[in-house]
């Protein structure tokens, strides 16, 4: 396989080889439903495309991240994909792919870097854009004053950092909402519960929960119904992903509004894989389509939803 990656020119590590091509690729844990959903979409889409996968679970670390790509440096796979659990510290390890001539495709999440020939295509959603239909949901569908706590992803993961952005911006346009209190609760659900449990004892006169994915969401639920007030009534929950469970509450009206973030991207990536290992040309942002869901929309969705 010939390449041009990342503006390197030359030929792969794997030039002269034949058969099928090998993808490294660095997941960033099993956190949330939607993790879930993106792992299986990758592996069969591997499999539909014919490209073997090696595959890692990163537990949510950057550190094990950074050792599997390391790994797969070394295996000389044709090209490596990574979902980077933060946005920052990656330039040295893809500095090494860059000189070892294996391209790299960012996944779901981007990374913080001045040098973007470090990779050569960034497929997923827009956050920031998904933080501003949050927003926005919340501005029209409320009068104030609105006493919002938010439960944040993974610190220093784009999604935890853009969807808090685009939030903020849509809300400013209303000076009686008000984020109280905003943490990090990681992406899982035992994480969204706790979190809320505080939020609860300091904060009780919350209006609104504005959790950075569903999985969060549906802990703050468990919390919610444990101090004895009704989810989706005395406290509205706008949430982001749109899994089946987070779409079930939303169906059930225990959750409010759900903004969709896209995560079957394996069909995608190995098309732009197979591209970029043959040299082809390839956008260097690819835009995952996404929509939103009221409760009435849920309810007409999910016997469809796949994940
Ligand atoms: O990067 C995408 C986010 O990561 C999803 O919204 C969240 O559920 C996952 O853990």
């Amino acid at each position: 396989a010939t390449l041009t990656a990342c503006g390197s020119g030359g030929t792969s590590a794997k030039d002269g080889d034949s058969g099928e091509l090998t993808m490294g690729f660095a997941q960033v844990g099993a956190e949330s439903g939607w993790r879930t959903a993106n792992t299986k979409s990758i592996q069969q889409s591997a499999k539909t495309a014919g490209i073997e996968l090696k595959f890692s679970d990163a537990q949510q670390k950057q550190e094990n991240q950074i050792k599997a790509i390391r790994s797969y440096i070394q295996q000389k796979v044709d090209v490596i994909a990574f979902s980077p659990v933060v946005e920052t510290g990656w330039d040295a390890v893809l500095l090494e792919a860059k000189r070892a001539r294996i391209p790299v495709i960012l996944t779901d999440r981007a990374v913080d870097s001045d040098d973007d020939t470090l990779y050569e295509t960034f497929l997923g959603s827009d956050f920031v854009e998904e933080g501003e239909k949050a927003g926005e949901w919340l501005v029209q569908n409320t009068e104030g004053p609105v006493n919002v706590v938010e439960l944040q992803g993974t610190t220093g993961a784009a999604p935890a950092i853009d969807r808090k952005k685009g939030f903020e911006e849509k809300i400013a346009a209303r000076p009686d909402i008000k984020i109280k209190a905003s943490q990090s609760g990681d992406f899982t659900r035992s994480g969204g519960k706790q979190v809320m449990e505080a939020f609860l004892r300091s904060h009780p006169d919350v209006d609104v929960v504005y959790a950075h994915n569903d999985d969060m969401g549906l802990g703050a639920i468990e919390a919610i119904k444990a101090a004895g007030k009704k989810p989706g009534e005395d406290i509205k929950i706008i949430t982001v992903d749109a899994v089946k469970d987070g779409m079930q509450a939303l169906a059930d009206g225990e959750i409010n509004y759900i903004v969709e973030c896209n995560p079957l991207l394996g069909d995608q990536l190995m098309e732009l894989a197979k591209k970029v290992v043959d040299g082809e040309k390839v956008p260097k942002r690819v835009v995952t389509e996404e929509t939103t869901f009221t409760p009435e929309q849920a309810k007409k969705a999910l016997p469809d939803r796949q994940y």
